[in-house]
Parts: C-alpha cells; sequence; structure tokens
C-alpha cells in the first residue's frame, strides 16, 4: 500500500518508523542513522563548545537540543535519544569519563567479586534528568517517535573490564572464560542497569528501544549463546513487558544475527558486512534495520543512491525494514550528503 504526504502521521504509532517495526505496510522505507547527532553536525559541535560529553548528556536541554538537531536537519523518521551508553554506570556512581577521540574510560577496572558488588544498581533516583530530557523531547517531537537506547551487558562489560575501549576484548573475554562467577555477577548487574534505565525512557515517553551490542562480534556463536544472550534476553523481555518495540544491533554479527533476533528483539540491526538477504534468512520473521556501508556517503551521489537502492530493494523481504547506516555517522561525514540520503530513502517508490 502505498499513501501520500497527505496521509501524514499524526502520532508516532501512525508514522512509517513503527508500521514498519510492527511489519505493516510503510508509506516509504523509514530512516534514521545511528549516530545522527554529534560531530558530523556543526550546529552540534557549537552548543557542545566547552561542555564535557557526560556532563552534555545530564543537562536536559542540551539533550533537548541535540536530539531535535538532525530530526529538523534530515527530517529522518525517527530520533535517537543523545545519551551513551555509560551514562547509567556514571548515574550510579562508577569514576569514568568519555574521553575526546578515545571513548570512555573507567578508573577503576571491575576484575573480581567485590568490584561488581560495589556498583549500585540504578532506580530513577539516579536519572532525574533523562526522565526530564525525554519528556521535554516527546513533546517537541510531535508525531516523531523517540528512540531510547542502553548498552547490552557485554558491550558494556568490556569497557568496565578493560577499562576503556580495545580491539580483542581480552580481559573481558578471560573473565568470561575463567571466572565464570564474577562474569554472571557483572552480566547481571549490569542488564539490571540497563533494563531500569530502559524503563525510565519508556515511561518518559520513548516509543521503541535499540540495544547496542557493538562490541558482541568478538564472540562465537557458542559463547554468545550461553554467556552472553541471557542476560541481553533479560533486557529485551522487561522492555518487552513495557508495550515498546525492540531493536537489537551489533556489529560483526554475521554468524549471531540469529541468535541476536531470538534473544527477544522485534527488529535486527545489521552492520553493512552482512548482505541483508543473508541476514533476512537469519532473522526469519522478524524485522530488520540497515545496512548502507557509513562510508558510501564519502562516494559521489549518484553513486551511494544507487547502493541505498539496493539495500532498499533487498529489505523488502524482510517482515519489515528500517533503513539506517550499517554502523554510526562517521564524524567527517558531509551534512548534506546525509540530507539527499534521507530525501531518497523517503521518495522512493516501494
Ligand atoms: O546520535 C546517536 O546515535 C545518539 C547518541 C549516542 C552516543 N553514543 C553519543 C556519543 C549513542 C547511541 C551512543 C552509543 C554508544 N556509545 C555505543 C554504541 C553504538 C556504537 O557506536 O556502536 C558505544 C560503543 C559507545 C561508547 C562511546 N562513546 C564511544 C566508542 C565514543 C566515541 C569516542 C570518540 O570520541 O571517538 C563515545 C563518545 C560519544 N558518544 C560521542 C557521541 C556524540 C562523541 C563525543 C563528543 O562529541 O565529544
Amino acid at each position: 500500500m502505498t499513501t501520500t504526504a497527505a496521509t501524514a502521521a499524526t502520532t508516532p504509532a501512525d508514522g512509517a518508523f513503527l508500521k514498519a517495526v510492527r511489519g505493516e505496510p510503510v508509506p516509504h522505507t523509514p530512516v534514521w542513522f545511528m549516530r545522527q547527532a554529534g560531530r558530523s553536525l556543526p550546529e552540534y559541535l557549537a552548543v557542545r563548545e566547552g561542555v564535557g560529553m557526560l556532563e552534555s548528556c545530564m543537562r536536559p536541554e542540551l539533550v533537548v537540543e541535540i536530539t531535535m538537531q538532525p530530526v529538523r536537519r534530515y527530517g529522518v523518521d525517527a530520533a535517537i535519544f543523545f545519551s551513551d551508553i555509560v551514562l547509567p554506570l556514571k548515574a550510579v556512581g562508577v569514576d569514568l569519563d568519555i574521553v575526546p577521540g578515545v571513548g570512555p574510560v573507567v578508573a577503576s577496572p571491575v576484575r573480581t567479586l567485590a568490584d561488581v558488588e560495589a556498583i549500585p544498581d540504578l532506580t530513577p533516583e539516579h536519572v532525574p534528568f533523562i526522565t526530564e530530557a525525554v519528556a521535554g523531547l516527546v513533546s517537541e517531537l510531535g508525531a516523531t517517535p523517540l528512540i531510547g537506547f542502553a548498552g547490552a551487558p557485554f558491550t558494556v562489560a568490556s569497557y568496565l573490564v578493560e577499562g576503556g575501549p580495545s580491539k580483542d576484548h581480552a580481559r573481558t573475554k578471560a573473565m568470561m572464560f575463567g571466572a565464570p562467577d564474577v562474569w554472571d555477577a557483572l552480566m547481571r548487574k549490569i542488564a539490571g542497569i540497563a533494563a531500569a534505565y530502559l524503563e525510565v525512557q519508556v515511561a518518559a515517553g520513548a516509543s521503541a528501544v535499540q540495544l547496542f551490542d557493538s562490541w558482541a562480534g568478538a564472540l562465537t556463536p557458542d559463547d554468545y549463546r550461553t554467556a552472553v544472550m541471557p542476560h541481553s534476553a533479560r533486557v529485551l523481555a522487561a522492555a518487552g513487558e513495557l508495550g515498546v518495540p525492540r531493536i537489537h544491533f551489533g556489529v560483526g554479527t554475521a554468524n549471531l544475527l540469529g541468535l541476536m533476533g531470538e534473544a527477544g528483539a522485534d527488529v535486527v540491526g545489521v552492520d553493512w558486512r552482512t548482505p541483508l538477504p543473508a541476514a533476512i534468512a537469519q532473522v526469519g520473521d522478524r524485522a530488520i534495520q540497515g545496512n548502507l556501508d557509513p562510508t558510501l556517503v564519502f562516494a559521489p551521489t549518484e553513486v551511494m543512491t544507487a547502493r541505498a537502492a539496493e539495500v532498499i530493494e533487498a529489505g523488502r523481504a524482510a517482515r519489515g525494514h528500517v533503513f539506517n547506516l550499517g554502523h554510526g555517522v562517521i564524524p567527517a561525514t558531509d551534512p548534506d550528503q546525509l540530507k539527499r540520503l534521507t530525501e531518497f530513502v523517503q521518495g522512493y517508490r516501494l
């Protein structure tokens, strides 16, 4: 079924994004971009001047402004809440910072059961600024849905155990293999924090949630299934009980997509390395999200849009398809090129 702009959505539930997520007919393939807010936008750099990353996440007026910036500029079909996967840890008192050009850095990495037990559980009282920011956003966004998010237990554990970004996640996996009791306690701790953090966002009005397991691709399917999936499943189940759709995303997950769906996702996010037909074969009767290579925005526009058309066409075989990049917007991206990409996807006749 094709509709025209005359039947534009009046609530998030009527819009292309939530329709695609539910597997219903859409007026156009909905589109948003991971990291659509951030360093690729001059207006972001302007409001962030002199304000630390985590501090900006705790100032509701800044969160509202930064989340709205790409919505205004591109007219994307969904907003992603401006925050970070380590913000809830900071909120409960873990000593960490986000270092520009590096990423999250944890002062005292977690290595023992006592280290895990020292991390408090998250309650809404830890994050009143999140409730305020989400509520402010929902009223400003009108019919555009807000996607809330949390980091998945494995990816957040990697920052806590390594103490910072890691290529091989060696210490994290060493704990998983060699200290299963500590690992289990840590994963339960993070899962509880993630579930509580998502609940705050949904209670304040978020229309959907995304669980980012960015580094799950470091795991074999067997290790993912036994040591990680049950904990992510708990977070996704908790979000499901709140009645919102759940997107589950990771990078390098070609062999994990089926399990990531089974963990309790309504939509499985796919990075650009996995062709959508292969992804769809794995996820079965679920919607998919993705997966244009984020570097294609640096190619000539007609090359980018030709590849985007291939992604849209491939997505038609899925239960539903949300267009996105296969990972976050690269900071050097020209915003005008993302605007052209948004218009192309929304104008593409299905
Ligand atoms: O627009 C959006 O997508 C919403 C905001 C968002 C941020 N981080 C803001 C941010 C989201 C959804 C995240 C999630 C996140 N954070 C993930 C999962 C997504 C992914 O990319 O796989 C991960 C792994 C992190 C951890 C993290 N935080 C990294 C690796 C970095 C980048 C470090 C750097 O400087 O290169 C951050 C910092 C961060 N988070 C920035 C932004 C806009 C950049 C900080 C800045 O602008 O000063």
